[in-house]
């Protein structure tokens, strides 16, 4: 019997949303629809349905058969087996990712409110900033089982570490191991402890100091593209969603850090049922979703930083709360 085609909604369709697009079609991860709203004042343009267009005529080049449908019209979206939100305002510079809670608060609601509707089955990958209480508002409205929400920050920063380890080391990036947990901030936890070069600890190929400065400038990496291109990073955060997607539409079990429900794991909401928060953390994803997060024991001062973090993360939930005080 012919396995059925996955259905890829993404909702924003700008920078990373399509870029997003690009890399789902060139993998033909499935069929994809694009959606975005009118431009304002400028109602003969369609932009979704212009890009959904110029990557299909990729299609004979690339050797793909997705169907990518660029749209304004949620009920598109109907049947859609992963729904990835990008929708909301980027960083510019001298901004932080916090400073963008207010207005995408609003839109990402906005937008799980359709997803709710349109796409009840659906597994939601949340991409927009400021990432950990962005997919906490997804969670809230869709009012999906945790397994099907997640927001997208830990692949694109554990991927930023390994580039800046291998460009240090001189070899290549498939060769290099490490994770990063937390939120998606300048506090996120790396741990060069679980780092290593095909299994050769880290610590033994570079002195501390160089580990720290790989480390820093994964922590800034987001920063740093923004002072260069006055707009966010968007190629190596499409990269990271679709990392994630391809692990769900093909069920791989593949252990990516994601921004995951938790409540006892690393010690987010200890105790606390149905009160957790979304933290970065390794989750293995599959057709379920979030099928599982896997723990392990950190030291007192990877937890320390861990506690940083999640304290950052539930601040920045509070704030939401303030704004939005029906979300629960
Ligand atoms: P962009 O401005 O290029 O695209 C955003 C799109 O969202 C625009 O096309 C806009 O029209 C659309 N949009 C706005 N309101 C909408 C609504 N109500 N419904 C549907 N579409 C709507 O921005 P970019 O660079 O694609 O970034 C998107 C978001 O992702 C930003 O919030 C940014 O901060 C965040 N981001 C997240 C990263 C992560 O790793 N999680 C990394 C980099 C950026
Ligand atoms: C990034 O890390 C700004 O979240 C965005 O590039």
């Amino acid at each position: 019997m012919p396995t059925k085609r996955a259905k890829i909604s993404i909702i924003g369709a700008g920078n990373i949303g399509g870029t997003c697009a690009h890399w789902a079609a060139s993998k033909e991860l499935g069929d994809i629809v694009l959606l975005d709203i009118p431009i304002k004042d400028k109602p003969e343009l369609h932009m979704p349905r212009g890009k959904a267009l110029d990557l299909s005529c990729c299609g004979p080049i690339e050797k793909f058969d997705s169907r990518i449908t660029g749209t304004f019209e949620y009920s598109d979206i109907a049947g859609s087996d992963v729904v990835v939100i990008t929708a909301g305002l980027p960083r510019r510079p001298g901004m932080s990712r916090d400073d963008l809670v207010q207005v995408n608060a609003g839109i990402v609601k906005s937008c799980a409110e359709k997803v709710r509707e349109y796409a009840p089955e659906s597994i939601v990958i949340v991409v927009s900033n400021p990432l950990d209480a962005m997919v906490y508002v997804a969670w809230k409205v869709t009012g999906f089982p945790a397994h099907r929400v997640m927001g997208q920050a830990g692949a694109l920063d554990v991927a930023r570490y390994k580039t800046f380890l291998a460009m240090e080391l001189g070899v290549s990036v498939e060769d290099v191991q490490g994770l990063l947990l937390g939120g998606h901030g300048d506090d996120m936890v790396p741990l060069p402890r679980r780092t290593s070069v095909n299994g050769i600890p880290i610590s033994d190929l570079l002195p501390a100091e160089k580990i720290a400065a790989c480390v820093e400038r994964a922590k800034g990496g987001g920063g740093e593209v923004v002072k260069l291109m006055g707009t966010s990073a968007f190629y190596a955060p499409a990269s990271g969603t679709i990392e994630m997607v391809e692990a769900i539409v093909r069920d791989k079990k593949r252990v990516i850090a994601s921004a995951a429900y938790c409540e006892d794991e690393f010690g987010v909401a200890p105790g606390q049922k149905g009160k957790g928060y979304f933290v970065g953390v390794p989750a293995v994803l599959g057709a379920r979703g979030v099928e599982r997060v896997i723990t392990f024991p950190m030291d007192a001062e990877e937890q320390k930083f861990m506690n940083e973090s999640i304290s950052h993360v539930k601040d920045l939930v509070g704030v939401v709360r303030k704004l939005m005080p029906d979300l629960g």
